[in-house]
């Protein structure tokens, strides 16, 4: 079991200590096979495009793809709003939109964290102009913080404590992605 200084992950971290892990790996494995199942059952016909949020759910994503067990096809959307803060900035860029043809098709956005819910309501809008035949969200994980939920937000692995969390895909300023558990960045 790892702790806060545990050399293999300050090895990772450079040195800087974490004040706590949050989610460990086999804590995360778990829930993310049962999101994998209630993806699985959720979709009993139709082309389904497992659409990736970058750079936060790169991990996740694939992880979680290879927990459901039915034809799915995977493509990324690439959108910038935090920069190298903390705080979500209000205003998403998109960077890279999906060549991928969203008509038609069961479209399940997977986020990495939603805090404000901000990116999340910028992205919705756009890719529901696209005429999909459903959309909806899987999200690692919620902070509970957006004044309203999106209706789409179908899945969601965990409640998020109201701490800045890193690893399993989460940065601060594109550092930290690779630890394989979360973690709360001591600041
Ligand atoms: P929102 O627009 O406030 O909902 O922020 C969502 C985006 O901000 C996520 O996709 C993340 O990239 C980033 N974010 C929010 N909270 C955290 C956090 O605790 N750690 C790392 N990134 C976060
Ligand atoms: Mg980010």
């Amino acid at each position: 079991m790892w702790t806060p200084s545990s050399p293999e992950i300050l090895r990772r971290t450079g040195g800087r200590r974490i004040r706590s892990i949050v989610f460990d790996e086999a804590t995360i494995a778990r829930r993310v096979a049962e999101l994998g199942c209630e993806v699985t059952a959720a979709y009993p016909e139709g082309d389904l495009l497992v659409l990736g949020l970058l750079k936060g759910s790169f991990i996740f994503l694939g992880d979680l793809v290879r927990k459901i067990e039915r034809p799915v096809q995977i493509d990324f959307l690439v959108a910038a709003s935090y920069g190298a803060g903390m705080e979500s900035s209000g205003t998403v860029r998109l960077l890279y939109d999906p060549e991928t043809v969203l008509e038609g098709k069961h479209i399940l956005l997977v986020e990495d964290i939603i805090d404000s819910g901000k990116t999340l309501q910028r992205l919705l809008g756009l890719l529901r102009a696209r005429r999909p035949r459903s959309l909806a969200v899987c999200a690692l994980l919620d902070k509970q913080r957006a004044p309203e939920p999106a209706p789409e937000v179908r899945f969601v692995g965990f409640r998020a404590p109201p701490a800045f969390l890193v690893g399993y895909g989460l940065d601060h300023a594109e550092n930290y992605r690779h630890l394989p558990f979360i973690a709360d960045l001591d600041s």
